[in-house]
């Protein structure tokens, strides 16, 4: 049976594999550097990146009632979906806050080239530090622990008739407005009368 390679097919096989993998060794340190420099200037992340279903997102803006002309706040937009979905589907302006670089870039082009820059503006940064009293709507999805930190500053900041509307992590304490429980979608609307001294919302 004569051989299926050449010995010149199998060096430049094995000078390929060779390229390959330290293009991916490359790409892990670049990571890895972009992950350690924004952890020093934004902290430790408090939710790991997984992208909401456009679907999902759609119904969590719909429940909120998100309407022309409001501002939603998507805290730790990741690629800037929900931000275009607010833009381009309810004619909403838009704000992301991500505390990744890598990630916060990914949105700002995903955001060109939805042609949606007039509307959208993405912050670099950590999203305990960003004021929300502008917020007609914030978009969460990150987990327990952080929704349990934001509650006080939500209920200090977000103004009356606000809505919150989280995906999979519900705000504990807080009464829902409305609830997709399939979904795991809830929406909290920041009554007039605010809070007892725990930050809760109507409390149940
Ligand atoms: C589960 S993902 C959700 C992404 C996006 N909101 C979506 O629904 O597709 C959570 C995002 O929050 C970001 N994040 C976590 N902690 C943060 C912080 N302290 N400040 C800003 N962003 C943060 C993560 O980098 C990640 O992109």
């Amino acid at each position: 049976m004569t051989p299926k390679y050449d010995s010149i097919t199998i060096d430049y096989i094995r000078n390929e594999r060779v390229a390959v993998g330290q293009l991916l060794i490359i790409i892990t340190f670049i990571c890895l550097i972009i992950l350690i420099i924004s952890i020093l200037k934004f902290g430790v992340p408090c939710a790991i990146y997984v992208p909401t279903p456009i679907k999902i997102a759609r119904r969590a803006l719909s429940l909120a009632g998100l309407k022309p002309h409001e501002i939603l706040y998507d805290l730790g937009c990741g690629d800037g979906r929900v931000l275009i979905l607010a833009t381009i589907e309810y004619g909403a302006f838009a704000v992301g806050v991500e505390c990744n670089p890598l990630l916060a870039w990914i949105a700002r082009r995903n955001v060109r080239r939805a042609n949606v820059e007039e509307f959208v503006k993405v912050i670099t940064g950590n999203l305990f530090n960003i004021n929300l009293h502008k917020a007609d709507v914030v978009f969460l999805y990150l987990s327990q622990y952080a929704n349990e930190r934001l509650k006080d500053k939500m209920a200090k900041e977000l103004k009356h008739g606000a809505r919150v509307v989280t995906y999979i992590f519900p705000i504990v304490g807080w009464k829902p407005l409305v609830k997709d429980e399939k979904q795991n979608i809830y929406v909290y609307e920041i009554p007039y009368s605010l809070s007892d001294e725990k930050g809760n919302i109507n409390p149940k």
